[in-house]
């Protein structure tokens, strides 16, 4: 058992909802614990009436008449009703007089002398939005049609996807970490003619050459047909005649309005594609009504967010993963609070970037990932220190368990003992939290998510689909269909039901360990399948090793993931190389192989540790042992054998019979 998990299941500090949260945040949204439990049972017992009467508050051109159809695996929430999502995060805020409230508030990354720092108002919002949707429309983009978004994170990202969401063209965002083979796979499985990009990024003072990877990748993507290019770095580029246009010459000259598609709320809003146990990618599919009011709903409930009295929310992620989309974009604009967007590093020019954002703009809600907490106790306590953190009414976190120790530093150092800690979970799939404390109500154990929001019933089940005992681990399920739950993959409907369907027949089984404790609380004990989850990111250990095996040296590799300080899980890749580099197994292969990764997928995927192996561990049927390498990878089974080409053969005849 490692150390984390151990204190994990010894851990019982329990936090009770703070005074300071209490007598600031205004009106409790679930006021006390036994308001959770009624408003949980009555969503379990009546899904109809409880969502039913959240998604009539938001604006339908027609209204819905049925709730929900469910014909396991196919959900259809709100399907006769006709919606908008752009113009539930836009239109409406301007409609109902708050066109001159701030929508967005901007940071650049660069900052000498001062910040670059754009406010943005609903009513710049509906101008931009319908100028680019104009923009889109010019380039014969239409109703249904995917537009792909590889950007950095600049405003026109956010107005891109809601001008996509008026004319009903889906979006499909790829992460600006990503390399060019990543679009290229991205854009061909969603048949995308038209990518808006940027000419570069910042990150950490330095150009990310967006617009370079999206030449490079068009050349093996022969029917895209336009590029919308944002000038952003002044990065020289080459803009292709007849493809390529700069945003600032077709944008600026568009006409102000345009009307919203009126959408059906099952149509597609986007893609996002995520990793799985193969190598490709899958296009999770997400729509319009059950999202729009998942995400809403979710963000309100577990920010408690209130209109009007000065909130202002900061989300750390990047757009490019499901946590931009649903808690920058989505989730927050119909909830009227301003969101802070940020274009670069936390440690750029210094560590304590995002301390100095907290002070300046006086941001009352933080949403991070434990592997930012980890890298800010790493950096030392005097960078928050130096700032005015007292604006702070409530911290988050997402993307993988949090260990104690970074949840205590976050709730002293950051938090300053008063603010309530939320930590949601949640996946590309569900579209917004699943698993969470409500803050002002539920008591926090740090390391756990505590209890299921309104409407999932999560449980914690064997392969048969029995639930488990307290602190027995299982299968993580889902067993009722919720609004924001995604729709399929996209072109792969075999993969869904194998994916998420099949394990437990009638239930969504969402690819986590985890365990209930006495009191109910969830603790989630990592992925079951082929994917780690690096830096809160995830990434399938298949993608890694087809990148390795595209370099010549390598005839064979197996990546698992490997206890990491700072990233959760690190990469160790197992390497067997070509007989003519074997004579080569050095440092500098090391570096060269890593770097291979790098340019095929992007640093996220830079193997950590990579270890040079005459044959890889296999069981007598063929199968790689994978847990053998994990445990080598750990430090817990080392060899004693030094030379350069290890040999875990003799190993992994030790270990067969418990593989
Ligand atoms: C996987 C989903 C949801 C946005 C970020 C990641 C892990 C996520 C938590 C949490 C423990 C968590 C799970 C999940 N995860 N949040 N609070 N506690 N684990 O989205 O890339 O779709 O990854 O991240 O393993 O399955 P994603």
């Amino acid at each position: 058992m490692s150390d984390a998990i151990s204190s994990m299941l010894h851990e019982s500090r329990v936090f009770e909802p703070s005074a300071h949260f209490l007598s600031n945040i205004g009106p409790l949204n679930v006021p006390d614990m036994g308001a959770y439990e009624r408003m949980y049972r009555q969503s379990m017992d009546d899904p109809i009436t409880f969502w039913g009467t959240i998604a009539r508050a938001f604006r339908w051109y027609r209204p819905f008449t049925e709730v929900l159809d469910w014909n396991c695996p196919d959900a259809r929430w709100f399907a006769d009703g006709t919606t908008n999502v752009c113009a539930n995060c836009v239109d409406r805020q301007v409609d109902d007089g708050f066109g001159d409230d701030t929508a967005i508030i901007w940071e650049g990354e660069p900052c000498a002398p001062e910040p670059e720092i754009r406010r943005i108002t609903y009513r710049d919002l509906q101008r931009e939005v319908s100028r680019t949707a104009n923009a889109l429309k010019s380039m014969g983009v239409r109703r249904g049609d995917v537009v792909t978004i590889y950007m950095g994170m600049v405003p026109e990202l956010t107005i891109t996807m809601l001008a996509c969401a008026r004319i009903g063209a889906p979006h499909s965002v790829i992460f600006g970490g990503f390399a060019a083979s990543a679009i290229v796979d991205r854009v061909s499985d969603a048949k995308s003619k038209v990518i808006v990009t940027c000419d570069g990024s910042w990150r950490r003072g330095q150009v990310v050459p967006l617009k370079q990877s999206v030449d490079e990748a068009c050349e093996r993507l022969p029917d895209v047909a336009h590029v919308l290019v944002v000038r952003r770095t002044n990065a020289p580029i080459t803009m292709r005649e007849g493809r390529d246009q700069w945003w600032h010459e077709v944008v600026t000259r568009q006409a102000d309005d345009c009307p919203c598609e009126e959408m059906g709320a099952e149509d597609l809003l986007f893609l996002l594609y995520t990793s799985g146990s193969t190598g490709k990618p899958k296009g999770i599919r997400h729509t319009t009504g059950g999202y729009m009011v998942f995400t809403a709903f979710t963000a309100k409930t577990t920010f408690n967010l209130v209109p009007g009295r000065n909130h202002v929310y900061f989300c750390t992620a990047d757009i490019g993963w499901i946590t931009g989309h649903s808690y920058i974009v989505y989730g927050m604009l119909p909830n009227r609070v301003p969101t802070v967007m940020y274009e670069g590093a936390p440690n750029f020019p210094a560590e304590d970037r995002f301390w100095s954002m907290i002070a300046r703009h006086r941001v009352t809600h933080f949403y991070t990932a434990p592997t930012a907490i980890r890298a800010f106790m790493k950096w030392g306590d005097e960078h928050p220190a130096r700032h005015d953190l007292t604006s702070l009414l409530l911290l988050g976190t997402v993307g993988e368990p949090i260990n104690p120790e970074a949840w205590m530093w976050y709730h002293d150092k950051i938090g300053l003992k008063r603010c309530p800690i939320v930590d949601t979970m949640w996946q590309t799939e569900t579209g917004g939290h699943i698993i969470t404390p409500l803050p002002g109500c539920t008591p926090t154990v740090p390391g756990s998510c505590t209890l299921p929001f309104f409407g999932i019933d999560a449980a914690i089940v064997n392969e048969r689909g029995e639930p488990l005992a307290p602190n027995q681990g299982g299968l993580l399920v889902i067993r009722k269909p919720w609004p924001g739950m995604l729709r399929g993959i996209h072109g792969d409907r075999a993969r869904y039901i194998e994916t998420y369907w099949s394990k437990v027949p009638g239930m969504y089984v969402a690819g986590d360990g985890a365990r209930r404790d006495e009191r109910g609380y969830f603790w989630i004990m990592g992925r079951i399948d082929d994917v780690i989850n690096v830096s809160g990111h995830r990434l399938g250990t298949m993608e890694v090793e087809s990148a390795l095996v595209s370099h010549p040296a390598v005839v064979e590799a197996a990546v698992v993931g490997m206890p990491h300080e700072i990233k959760g899980t690190g990469i160790a890749a197992f390497v067997t190389l070509a007989p003519s580099s074997t004579g080569s197994a050095d440092a500098s292969l090391r570096k060269q192989l890593a770097e291979h990764v790098t340019r095929e997928i992007g640093a996220i995927a830079r193997p950590d540790m990579i270890r040079f192996t005459a044959q890889l561990p296999k069981t007598r049927s063929g199968k790689i042992m994978r847990r053998l390498l994990r445990d080598i990878a750990a430090g817990k089974d080392l060899t004693q054998d030094t030379t350069t080409l290890e040999d875990f053969t003799v190993l992994a005849k030790l270990r067969e019979s418990d593989e």
